[in-house]
């Protein structure tokens, strides 16, 4: 049921179709819709038993309404009774195990998969980096896109909103995709209703599902494993491709690497590198810290007076390439490369330091 509601929360959005569901998905997949098939299965054997049970139980208080004062049966054994009692549950729990070992070990297997996606948890984004075919190499986060004041505000409260995310992760259909997870900072989970897939990403451990997407279309999810402030602000949106459309996507995303890519031969400017340094800080730090640096109020000290304190700069370096233990601060150094850190360390001090009043933004 729970997983039914999640369902129609998905779908009951602006934009997505209306429907008025508490089952589960029927989805895109095989492994979807045997997770359907099961829950009937399982649903209707409960039904069954329930109405044996209760249906002898109403029966008998109501067929005998009138009997009060007779003396009940006293019988000490009955073979009959107890072969039965003990063989029928258990005809029972081999109905319900089998398929569902069966689902469950499917599932499980992620061998021979066309296309391998390493998918990172992040307070509070994914980041995907494709490890083989043709878009080997292409690696990206997925923030949520959509204006949080939208998102706050929005009209009438309560209505299911649809949450944007700045880059879909993209697949075939029709392909095997093995996707493997793992987090940066806490436990997430990636969880696609469409797609039956639902996987921890645990820090420290990778853990492994797949999907093979029957229906070109945009498949919508959400981090299922409270991970802090922002959990509900997780969305996951994955878009699937027939194979031609997909090939020019993987095409496009090279381009843009190649063209994004820094130059290592390039000698920076201060002021290029701040430039740089305020898109990456827009990109991977601005979720927490704010625009103006200070933070949720009460929780990023020190401030002098109403100015961000950076520390010296090694100090500052070090805290975003291992993160800081104890805090929200994640570790960036697996996440940005060195121009990037550099860039935006240099915008840090830039924009918040006695820089603009002329003094040395590397001395605080
Ligand atoms: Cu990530 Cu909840």
């Amino acid at each position: 049921l729970i997983g039914g509601v999640a369902g129609a929360q998905v779908q009951n959005m602006p934009g997505g179709p209306k429907v008025n569901q508490l089952n589960l998905h029927e989805g895109v997949t095989a492994i979807s819709r045997d997770i359907m098939w099961l829950h009937w299965l399982l649903l209707t054997i409960c039904i069954v038993i329930f109405i044996g049970v209760f249906g002898v139980m109403f029966y008998s208080i109501w067929a005998h309404r009138k009997s009060r004062g007779h003396k009940a049966a006293t019988f000490h054994e009955h073979l009959g009774v107890e072969v039965a009692w003990t063989v029928i549950p258990f005809i029972i729990v081999i109905a319900m195990a089998l398929p569902a070992t069966k689902t469950v070990v499917a599932m499980k297997d992620t061998s021979s998969a066309d296309l391998t996606i390493k998918v990172t948890g992040y307070q509070w984004k994914w980041g995907y980096e494709y490890l083989d075919g043709s878009a080997a190499g292409v690696k990206f986060l997925s923030t949520l896109s959509t204006p949080r004041a939208q998102i706050e505000n929005r009209e009438p409260k309560g209505e299911f909103y649809l949450m944007e995310v700045d880059n879909h992760l993209v697949v075939p259909a029709n392909k095997k995709i093995r996707i493997v997870l793992t987090a940066a900072d806490v436990i997430h989970s990636w969880m696609v209703p469409d797609f039956g897939v639902k996987q921890d990403a645990i820090p420290g451990f990778l853990r492994d599902t797949w999907f093979n997407a029957e229906k070109p279309g945009i498949y919508r999810g959400q981090c299922a494993e409270l991970c802090g402030k922002d959990h509900a602000f997780m969305p996951i949106v994955v878009e699937v491709l027939a194979q031609p459309d997909y090939d020019k996507w993987v095409e496009d995303q090279k381009k843009k690497m190649a063209a994004n890519a820094d130059d290592p031969n390039k000698e920076w400017t201060e002021a290029e590198l701040v430039a740089r340094g305020e898109k990456v800080f827009a990109a991977n730090c601005v979720a927490c810290h704010q625009a103006n640096g200070k933070g949720i109020p009460g929780s990023f000290p020190p401030l002098d007076g109403d100015k961000v304190v950076l520390g010296p700069k090694g100090e500052q370096i070090n805290t975003v390439l291992k993160g800081k233990p104890g805090t929200a601060m994640a570790a960036f150094g697996g996440q940005l490369n060195d121009v990037e850190i550099a860039a935006v360390i240099s915008y840090t001090r830039h924009a918040w330091s006695n820089a603009g009043k002329g003094q040395d933004p590397t001395v605080l």
